[in-house]
């Protein structure tokens, strides 16, 4: 085998990316693998379009028939995007024994257990390590590097649009609406930013993060997702006297077996190594039994680092193709899905209140608490803006979720509480 043919799909940011990674280390890679790379059809949209990298005119089309029914092209690098259209495309690459190597986090976190069937079924390999935090190579870390370990929990800031978002607004004690707008004119965020903004776009990816940690086969709807549209700069400000940053955190968790997903904005110690990683940079934190704590930080997105990891994911493919095991490393999910209950869900909580400023009403709130053992490692009470009120914001030490759950439950029927303000998880200190 001197070349492996590969039918591209998409040409855009991460497209023109993996042409020029591939022209631009062609003599390494070729080094590398003992054979050489070659685009043979590169499918997109509109092929009158100027593009920002050297194509031949030849490679390109709007068919996708011409990649997956092509005799002589061996993978397909889909950097197109979408759900339906491109599930259909993969199926059908895959049906005709095409290796697929995938940057799409939507349709691999919606379709991903059955493309990766269907992969196991015909033989083929399918690579998708670019689609979760970009440049960094977390799932070869957690399928390789980590594998000798028993992984207990995944932390991770996996979105570079919102963390730019927190970043700007905790600096430089900007509104989130006048910061996205920002972001929208940079290029960080898009026209239509609610799949970034609400969490979607992180619960995606932490949940193909916690599958590959914990063996299991859990899906979107298991994850408790809550966006940052409601973060304020008085949230910020409290953290930070509390000693506190707020970021979008995705946390997946296993104990006993079962697990926790989460995205939510929480807070961190000022001093956490995720507390420190700032603008539209992603990191992931991993907690391993053996090897304790472990970071992997760099580029979320953009169009040679994405490159760069669907590259790589290529290069796996055709070492697998040349050494005959192609389809053979699939690990089958160790562990059935089940999911923690709220009496297993443990974490600490910033809780923000809007009360009667009068005599009794901080001891009616501590009772409530009291009541359902939930104890506190700091609380502050300050004059609010409104004449008569008060703001009481409290951490909590380890506490279930049910026990935060029935705390605020029995605070709503208090007179003297007029409101709850805000509650965002707290983590990533014992
Ligand atoms: N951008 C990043 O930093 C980044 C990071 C990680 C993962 N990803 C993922 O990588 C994928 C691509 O992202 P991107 O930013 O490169 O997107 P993009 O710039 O919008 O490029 C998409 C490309 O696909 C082509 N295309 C889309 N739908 C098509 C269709 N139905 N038929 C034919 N061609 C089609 C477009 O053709 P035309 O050029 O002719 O319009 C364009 O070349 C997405 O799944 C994204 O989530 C992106």
């Amino acid at each position: 085998m001197d070349t492996v043919k590969i039918g591209l799909c998409g040409l855009g940011t991460v497209g023109t990316g993996v042409v020029k990674v591939l022209q631009g280390h062609q003599e390494r890679i070729q080094h590398m693998l003992g054979c050489k790379i070659e685009i043979e059809k590169v499918l997109a949209h509109d092929i009158s379009k100027a593009r920002d990298v050297e194509i031949d005119p030849n490679w390109l089309t709007t068919d996708p028939s011409d990649l997956v029914d092509h005799d002589e092209i061996e993978v397909i690098v889909e950097v197109m995007g979408g759900i339906d259209e491109t599930y259909k495309i993969l199926e059908r690459a895959l049906k005709n024994k095409k290796h697929v190597v995938t940057a799409n986090k939507d349709l691999m976190a919606l379709h991903g257990q059955k493309l990766i069937q269907i992969a196991k079924e015909n033989q083929c390999d399918i690579q998708y390590d670019a689609s979760i935090a970009g440049g960094i190579p977390i799932v070869r870390t957690l399928v390789d590097g980590l594998a000798s370990d028993h992984i207990e929990k995944v932390m991770g800031i996996v979105n570079g649009t919102t963390n730019f978002i927190m970043t700007k607004m905790t600096k430089e004690g900007l509104d989130f609406d006048v910061v996205l707008k920002e972001a929208q004119k940079l290029g960080f965020a898009e026209a239509d930013p609610s799949a970034d903004v609400d969490g979607l776009d992180a619960a995606r990816k932490m949940v193909l993060l916690a599958n590959l940690a914990f063996k299991m086969e859990l899906n979107l709807d298991d994850v408790k997702v809550k966006g940052i549209r409601q973060v304020t700069q008085e949230d910020i400000n409290f953290a930070d006297n509390l000693g506190y940053t707020i970021k979008l955190i995705g946390i997946a968790s296993m104990d006993d077996h079962k697990a926790e997903v989460t995205v939510e904005p929480t807070l961190l110690p000022k001093d956490h190594p995720l507390a420190l990683v700032n603008d539209e940079f992603n990191a992931v934190f991993v907690h391993g039994e053996a090897v304790g704590e472990t970071m992997f930080y760099g580029p979320g997105a953009g169009s040679l680092p994405t490159a760069t990891a669907v590259v790589s994911d290529l290069m796996e493919v055709i070492r697998h193709l040349r050494l005959g095991i192609s389809g053979k490393s699939y690990v089958e999910p160790q562990f059935k899905r089940q999911l923690k209950a709220d009496h297993e869900k443990f974490s600490r909580h910033f809780i923000r209140l809007d009360v009667e400023d009068q005599a009794g009403a901080f001891q009616e709130i501590t009772n409530v608490f009291s009541e359902n053992s939930v104890s506190f490692a700091k609380i502050l009470q300050l004059p609010a803006k409104e004449k008569g009120r008060a703001e009481i914001v409290m951490v909590t030490h380890h506490i279930s979720q049910e026990q935060l759950l029935k705390s605020m439950q029995a605070l709503e029927k208090l007179t003297v509480v007029k409101r709850l303000i805000s509650h965002y998880r707290v983590d990533g200190e014992e």
